[in-house]
């Protein structure tokens, strides 16, 4: 496609759900893209797999190309867009680009949290650049903010809700007192939840994107694999129920913060207070706090997914290297090639709810009591409700050392008069 000087030809490496909102929002908010941008956009050519498949916009069929050297190797392109997902073939096609010294923008997660160092450093050797604002968050302005608004402070933790999926099952949960598996089924149903929700209930999705916040956050390189994580198929309604009732809500938290001379990076169901901002962020939004020395509370909320919230992000990012092309040479991230230290799981300090299912007869509670002194592990609230023959203790700690709090519930399952411990939830409460 022949390029004049007033327009920027863009190369768009797969056209599903994000691609083709990408492509309706070029056509439908041209002028004011061209505003922001200063050029024209033009989506010049379009490299994807099938090319008839449901997708929710429609494309222009002449621009889409299945051969990927017609969009790869054209000269008249100034910037690429990559939404494959995955690793295989993204990852070749990303280096293949930047090492031509052409911008990238990407909303592939895993990507940048396997290959962020990578990545980074082809950018450098190319004199280019890779954004990445739809990774996290969808829609959300996160990443550039906290690159470039809180440049002048240090992050000291992020919490948030980063998983759309999740919250949406927790909230179900929570409104209808419903199991998980009914919540997900029905999240599936509507389309909120993939047929193969693995990677977002185990918390693996989420685990990708707070290893890219950590990196952005805490000035290193950080992995996926070195997030702690935990999914949310063990919160049962029970759980959520006396969650209310201790005055907490049940959410699936990225935690990450300066921890002495590391960074502590987990995912994990996790109890707030009702009165925390993150307690009332419902159904599939996103929501994440960040803490800044100096600024103080941030929050930034909205939609985490979707095509349009997340073709906006990229089109942002689009904006950004367009208006900005200095400032792409000067942003590269060299952090990135130094590895992030994460404190083990082990060593991190939180409170923890548990719950004891016991023989009740006198004298149990000492047994229980003492199990958890002997381990440094301090109570915080005891609840016992009779059920029958037996008890249901439920507990709130402390902040704990997890490895203590784990050497305490070894000890508890070796008493005779406990019978099952079908909960451990951590607790949070902000800043702390
Ligand atoms: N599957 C993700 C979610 C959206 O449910 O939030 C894409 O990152």
């Amino acid at each position: 496609m022949a390029h004049s000087a007033g327009q920027l030809h863009i190369g768009l490496l797969g056209c599903g759900t994000i691609g083709s909102g990408v492509f309706h929002l070029i056509r439908k908010n041209a002028a004011g893209l061209a505003d922001a941008a200063g050029r024209e956009m033009v989506l010049a050519r379009i490299l994807v797999k099938e090319l008839e498949e449901p997708r929710p916009f429609p494309v222009d069929r002449t621009r889409m190309t299945t051969d990927q050297s017609e969009v790869l190797d054209d000269e008249e392109i100034d910037i690429y867009i990559e939404l494959m997902g995955g690793i295989d073939p993204a990852l070749s096609y990303a280096l293949k680009v930047l090492g031509r010294g052409k911008p990238l923008v990407t909303a592939n997660k895993e990507l940048i949290a396997r290959h962020g160092r990578e990545l980074m450093e082809a950018a450098a050797a190319g004199g280019t650049v890779i954004r990445f604002e739809a990774a996290v968050g969808g829609g959300i302005p996160l990443i550039r903010p906290m690159e470039e608004s809180l440049g002048g402070d240090n992050v000291e933790k992020i919490m948030g809700i980063v998983n759309g999926t999740t919250n949406y099952v927790l909230t179900r949960m929570s409104a209808e007192g419903i199991t998980y598996e009914k919540a997900l089924s029905e999240a599936q149903k509507l389309g909120y939840a993939e047929a193969d929700p693995t990677a977002d209930v185990s918390a693996g999705d989420a685990a990708s994107k707070m290893a890219i916040l950590c990196s952005i956050a805490f000035k290193a390189g950080f992995t996926a694999d070195q997030v702690y994580r935990e999914g949310i198929q063990k919160v049962s309604p029970d759980d959520i129920e006396n969650a209310r009732e201790l005055g907490y809500a049940v959410k699936l938290l990225a935690i990450a913060e300066r921890d002495g001379g590391g960074v502590s990076a987990r995912v994990h169901p996790t109890m707030v207070p009702l009165d925390h901002p993150l307690a009332s962020i419902t159904g599939n939004f996103n929501a994440i706090f960040v803490m800044g020395e100096s600024v103080g509370d941030l929050m930034f909320y909205g939609q985490g997914a979707g095509s349009l919230p997340t073709a906006t992000a990229i089109l942002g990012d689009v904006v950004d290297i367009s208006r900005n092309p200095g400032k792409q040479a000067a942003a590269r991230r060299s952090y990135w090639s130094k590895p992030g230290e994460v404190k083990p799981i082990e060593d991190v300090e939180t409170r923890f709810y548990t719950v004891l299912r016991v023989v009740d007869r006198p004298g149990v509670l000492a047994k229980i009591a003492g199990v958890f002194g002997d381990n440094s592990v301090s109570l915080e609230s005891v609840v016992q409700k009779g059920i029958g023959d037996s008890a249901q203790i439920v507990l709130i700690t402390h902040k704990v050392v997890e490895r203590n709090f784990q050497s305490a519930l070894k000890g508890l399952k070796e008493l005779e008069v406990v019978l099952e411990i079908p909960s451990v939830i951590r607790v949070e409460s902000g800043r702390e």
